[in-house]
């Protein structure tokens, strides 16, 4: 890994005349208040950025969920280099390069027995779009083309493409745009802090929520439903834990009427459980995965559906001169994201970073519910190396008490994330545990500080 003495610090990057700042409209941010007071970072190796300015940031969130194998690792570094000189670009229609074969079957070999196919897109919202394609599809080349209802479930989140938005359950996503797509229903959400606030782990209760399924079945008709797609752990709506038995009761209920079950492992995937995918960890293989961030490290664009080898199989019926799915992106496998992921996958299974969070659940659960009890807490989750600190909203400016904690911690050197009035925790999986402790303790002198 690089050490951080190896990297010369570039020029400034802070706002100036010479460096407006007015083009670039900026993602899921609030631009102008941003803007007035910028936070950009400049450089990265391991655990750690540095901003502008030189200062080291402890990054608590794998930068979006994403960086797991942590950051400006050389293998990953090089690969990317090499491939930039060797092949930049191939076209993925009826043309194929090694690479893109060779990183399918990695990903096969470390996915749940029988899901052996990939089909790569370029973010977690496109290989969302891409697995409610693909459940639609198969019904209809099996004759059952009847089946265009999609489920997902309240609070979730999906990406941000009209399928993902329309699956999706996070309010702020969807009431501006208005009409989405039709033939959509939600299961409820599992958020139950009446019975499982300060849970470690799966919460004891709420099973019982997937029986909401079987009433979607009664309402709409089991044979109208093509899939139900879910987050195993719900992250961007502030880290919901599967209650135990959860998981396995929908797996139950889609296996009773035929409907295909989707799991959305774009943060869960590579590793963040314990298990490569949360769906060994849980011990549920759903249909279809979809999968993006850690497939690369975050370091090139990239995601994929993983679809169970009968799905894949029920395609392959007619002609075989005629394509069989008409879907792709002009960048599916793109070279330069193939020789990351492969370079990735090796550092993962170098280092055994896939199943390293089961060392350190321990320390992380014990380090977290320390937190019950400081200033605004309502509850704590965690699993694996996950965790979601609840705070109590203040009345009237709801997510505004959450996002001073977090200013405060990027103030003290520690990027964390929040959402609503949950602080969420992804670390990179080659965290040691003296940073759990500064990350924790971080985040307790902030919920001191904060009004
Ligand atoms: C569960 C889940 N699905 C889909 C997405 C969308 O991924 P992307 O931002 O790469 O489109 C995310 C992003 O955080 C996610 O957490």
């Amino acid at each position: 890994m690089n050490k951080p003495s190896d990297l010369p610090l570039s020029a400034t990057v802070a706002p100036s005349a010479a460096r407006p700042m007015d083009a670039f409209w900026m993602p899921f941010t609030a631009n102008r208040q941003f803007k007035k007071a910028p936070r950009l970072l400049a450089k990265a190796s391991g655990m750690h950025y540095w901003d502008a300015d030189g200062r080291e940031i402890l990054d608590g969130v794998a930068g979006l969920w994403c960086v797991n194998a942590g950051h400006n690792r050389p293998k990953i570094v090089a690969a990317i280099q090499a491939q930039a000189a060797e092949m930049d670009y191939a076209p993925p229609f009826q043309m194929g390069h090694p690479l893109a074969f060779e990183l399918a079957e990695a990903v096969a070999r470390i996915a749940p027995a029988g899901m052996g196919k990939v089909f790569f897109t370029n973010s977690g919202s496109e290989s969302v779009e891409t697995a409610l394609k693909m459940a639609l599809a198969y019904h209809r080349v099996r004759g059952e083309g009847q089946r265009t209802r999609l489920i997902g479930r309240e609070r979730g989140y999906h990406g941000v493409n009209f399928g993902g938005i329309s699956v999706g359950g996070i309010v702020a996503n969807r009431k501006m745009f208005g009409a989405m797509i039709a033939g959509v229903d939600h299961l409820r959400h599992t958020h139950d802090p009446a019975r499982n606030a300060f849970s470690v782990g799966q919460p004891a209760h709420g099973a019982d929520f997937a029986d909401d399924l079987e009433r979607l079945c009664a309402l709409h008709d089991p044979s109208t439903i093509a899939a139900v797609i879910v987050e195993p752990i719900a992250g961007s709506t502030g880290v919901l834990i599967p209650p135990q038995g959860y998981l396995q009761r929908l797996r139950e209920i889609c296996d009773k009427h035929g409907i295909l079950l989707i799991f959305d492992e774009v943060i869960t995937g590579f590793g963040r459980t314990g298990q490569p995918f949360a769906a060994q960890t849980f011990g549920v293989t759903p249909d279809l995965m979809t999968v993006a961030k850690g497939l690369t490290n975050g370091a090139v664009p990239m995601g994929a559906v993983i679809a169970r080898d009968a799905i894949h199989d029920a395609f392959m019926n007619g002609p075989e001169h005629l394509i069989e799915f008409f879907h792709g992106y002009t960048y599916s496998a793109h070279p330069l994201a193939c020789a990351a992921g492969l370079a990735t996958l090796e550092t993962y299974a170098d280092e055994g970073l896939l199943t390293r969070a089961q060392q350190l659940q321990g320390l992380m659960a014990e380090q977290l519910h320390g937190l019950r009890g400081a200033p605004h807490v309502i509850d704590v989750r965690n699993f694996g190396l996950v965790g979601g600190v609840e705070l109590a909203p203040r009345p009237g400016e709801p997510g505004k008490r959450a996002f001073e904690v977090f200013l405060d911690c990027y103030a003290n050197g520690v990027l964390i994330r929040t959402t609503g009035d949950t602080i969420a925790m992804s670390p990179p999986l080659i965290i040691e545990p003296a940073h759990i402790e500064r990350i924790v303790a971080t985040v307790r002198a902030a919920l001191g500080r904060v009004a």
